[in-house]
């Protein structure tokens, strides 16, 4: 199947770290031009050598801290210099931590959506005008199970990635008359050092052994191992595909059976 998307411009912002990365490498492999964002610039550059190497692909970067306006349209900016245009958009920026409730104090709750919602907003409030302006674009913004699950420690990452699940939806409406498709994705466990993180964490929080979480957590996947990131990077690429032409305000899990919910 061809997916279309030979020579299309795409943005994939936390494309330096592990699901970005693999967006990145799926959407090259079908032939897209790409250019990845994250903060810091060595992983950035790192990645980058390594996608035009694996992939043979045009591959850019360009450091931006999404938690800045002015970086957020900087990069824009950035990505229409280097391909001229912007047809793609993918929002998987973010690294949001578990968190007990009561610790999210007056002084620190408006940084939990700056974790990934807030980067997520900048950048589709500078990207939609230049895909409007083409009447052709796919966004798809990269959630996570919180978002529909919730747990005890998980109201940062739950609120983060349900907002971003309302918002796919709500721009799907908006932005179907400019032909621009709006779909999120809802990964769950994909094997990254993020998920070691996570373990590492949960164990800090229930003072149970990481391993023991560890085990848990994949005995409870009905496909019983953790997702791969090229996994979701080929979902991605789908979504962002001539293939998906009838497809909007879609949110599609990729969590190896997990979700409970119809
Ligand atoms: N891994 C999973 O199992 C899983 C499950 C559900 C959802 N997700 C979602 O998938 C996405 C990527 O996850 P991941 O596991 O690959 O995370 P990760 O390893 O923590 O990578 C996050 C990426 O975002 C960048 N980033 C973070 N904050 C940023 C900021 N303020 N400005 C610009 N870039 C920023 C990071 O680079 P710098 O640190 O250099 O900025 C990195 O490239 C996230 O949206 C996450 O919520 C992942």
């Amino acid at each position: 199947m061809d997916l279309g998307l030979a020579g299309k411009a795409a943005l994939v912002t936390g494309g330096s770290r592990v699901v970005g990365r693999a967006v990145a490498a799926s959407l090259l492999r079908e032939g897209a031009r790409v250019m990845i964002a994250a903060r810091n610039s060595k992983r950035l550059e790192t990645a980058r050598e390594a996608l035009e190497r694996e992939t043979g692909g045009t591959v850019r970067a360009h450091a931006a801290n999404l938690e800045s306006d002015v970086d957020a349209r900087a990069l824009i900016d950035a990505t229409i210099a280097a391909f001229g245009h912007l047809d793609i958009l993918v929002n998987a920026a973010g690294t949001v931590n578990p968190a007990e409730f009561l610790s999210l104090t007056e002084d620190r709750w408006p940084a939990v959506f700056e974790q990934k919602l807030n980067g997520y907003v900048r950048c589709l409030r500078h990207a939609i005008p230049v895909m409007k302006g083409r009447g052709w674009g796919r966004i798809i913004n990269v959630s996570g199970l919180g978002a529909r699950e919730a747990g005890a420690r998980t109201v940062p990452v739950g609120l983060n990635n349900a907002a971003v699940l309302n918002l796919t939806k709500s721009l799907a409406h908006a932005l179907a008359p400019d032909n621009i498709l709006v779909n999120a994705v809802i990964p769950h466990i994909i094997d990254t050092d993020r998920q070691d993180e996570t373990m590492r964490e949960l164990a800090a929080l229930t003072g149970r052994p990481e391993a023991e979480i560890r085990k848990q957590r994949v005995s409870e996947i009905p496909l019983r191992r953790m997702g791969r990131p090229e996994e979701v990077g080929d979902v991605v690429a789908f979504l962002a595909s001539e293939r998906t032409s009838f497809v909007t305000g879609a949110a599609w899990h990729v969590d190896g059976g997990i979700a409970r919910g119809i």
